[in-house]
């Protein structure tokens, strides 16, 4: 069951040629999917053979294979987990009753709702980042972009494939949408904030896949944990392709980091300017990306106190990350939990129910898991002898979402007057100049082996390859 059926036109490993009509849909969705790819995924790529892995069961040993395959032939297609056997629901009104198997009537519209909103986040991210091929680093950092790519477009077939299968005729117009829609276009943009941002350079790139794709692995956590059992055992497999997006953006920043340690060292320099004319990028300007895509990042999560979120839950719809390692009731009518607020002109603590906090609570558990690798950055700086620190915002910082919004917050997690934040601006947040000057070092560096001077190699290649191995056969 676990082993997926390549023979057919669309992959998959849920006996799809025994539902013709579902197949039929699906079949038709196809060619539009792929002409989405043609027009707005990476740019100019389609000859390269590219060394991807593809999945080929969604068994934890067997899951990957690897070779050279052109992009447009890659295997997107349907992947859950197995079912678990007597899977129960865990959590909410609805705890200990079997899971669903179909879509309950009074969940319809939420349930639709949460997995519309998480497809478009998959190919709104291959929109934002189809030009950085132009300038990739290395031929090893393209590939690694390809990569998430190709996952990205088989994580919008994922959510496709719950509308066709539960939703009917809604469900393939929803489908449709998705295919319409455009990261950043003014009439029909995608649907969540940080998706219509731009990803114009490589630090962009890794700070998204670090910060952005782990907003993923939360999202697809807490649905892993539904009791909807399709959508449960679609995200658990997702999730194994998640990881590899963040390790490309984590070792991406550590080496942009790296790198421009050894040059401060080598000059024995921490003045910007000097940095920046040795063509590496300087710690204030790594530190104002990352102010920028944390900040945009958290507000992913949404409003810090949601009716919806409380309503999410309490049906059984979406959980909270680990919600089975938790040990309260699950339901959590008594509970309460902390959400700020401003009052006088100060940050305050409030307690609210922790149903309609479930945001908050989602956010500061990605906030946990996002600090852990930013001290992992701060390790690389340390071993380097050199003082300087990278810090994770406050979470009230450059908010646009929720009560928070609508205050300004320095990065310390002091409020300040807006006469004052716009005096800082432009030491806490990228500047069109910093910008500007990380997109002066984006030049293409595809040669095997070597790296632009802007990022250090990594310390091994991929699938045990060698760091030179070509990754990329342009043809
Ligand atoms: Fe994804
Ligand atoms: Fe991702």
């Amino acid at each position: 069951m676990s082993s997926i059926n390549y023979s057919e036109k669309i992959p998959n490993n849920v006996n799809l040629s025994e539902d013709r009509t579902l197949q039929r849909a699906l079949e038709q969705w196809q060619p539009n999917f792929l002409s989405w790819w043609g027009d707005v995924g990476p740019e100019g790529s389609t000859n390269y053979d590219v060394y991807l892995r593809t999945a080929i069961s969604v068994d934890p040993q067997g899951w990957a294979q690897f070779g050279h395959v052109k992009m447009p032939d890659y295997r997107w297609g349907i992947f859950l987990n197995p079912a678990e056997k007597d899977r129960k629901i865990h959590f909410g009104d609805h705890m200990g009753e079997a899971a669903w198997q179909d879509v309950p009537g009074e969940h319809r519209a939420n349930l639709r709702r949460i997995i519309v909103t998480q497809g478009d986040t998959e190919p709104a991210s291959v929109e934002q980042q189809r030009h950085l091929g132009l300038t990739a680093p290395s031929m090893y950092d393209l590939r690694n972009l390809f990569q998430v790519n190709v996952e990205e477009g088989r994580h919008l077939w994922a959510m496709v494939y719950l509308l066709h299968r539960y939703f009917g005729r809604d469900g393939r117009e929803e489908a449709e949408a998705l295919l319409d829609r455009r990261s950043g276009d003014q009439d029909n943009p995608r649907i969540l904030g940080a998706f219509n941002e731009r990803t114009p350079d490589w630090l962009s790139f890794f700070m998204f896949t670090y910060f952005t794709d782990r907003d993923g692995k939360f999202q697809l956590s807490a649905l892993a944990e539904s009791g909807f059992d399709p959508l449960a055992r679609t995200t658990k497999f997702m999730l194994t392709e998640e990881a590899h997006h963040m390790f490309v953006g984590e070792s991406g920043v550590s080496r942009v980091i790296q790198r421009t340690c050894e040059v401060m060292n080598q000059l024995k320099t921490d003045d910007p300017a000097r940095i920046r004319a040795a063509g590496v990028i300087d710690f204030g300007t790594i530190q104002r990306y990352l102010n920028f895509h944390y900040s945009v990042t958290i507000d992913l999560f949404g409003a810090d106190e949601s009716s919806n979120a409380a309503a999410f839950y309490s049906s059984g719809l979406k959980g909270r990350y680990e919600e089975g390692k938790r040990t309260d009731d699950h339901k959590l009518r008594n509970e309460s939990y902390k959400v700020l607020e401003v009052r006088d002109g100060k940050l305050v603590e409030k307690d609210v129910p922790m149903l309609n906090g479930l945001n908050e609570v989602l956010r500061d558990d990605y906030i946990k898991d996002s600090m852990a690798g930013v001290a992992r950055w701060n390790k690389v700086i340390e071993k380097a002898g050199i003082p300087v620190r990278l810090t994770v915002p406050h979470k009230a910082f450059n908010r646009q979402i929720g009560s928070l919004s609508g205050v300004r917050v320095s990065p310390e997690g002091q409020v300040v007057s807006q006469a004052e934040w716009d005096a800082k601006k432009d030491q806490w947040l990228a500047t069109p100049e910093d910008r500007a000057f990380v997109a002066s070092l984006m030049g293409r560096v595809v040669e095997p082996g070597k790296f632009a001077n802007w990022i250090a190699p990594p310390v091994m290649g991929i699938n045990r390859q060698p760091v030179d191995f070509e990754y990329i056969r342009f043809n």
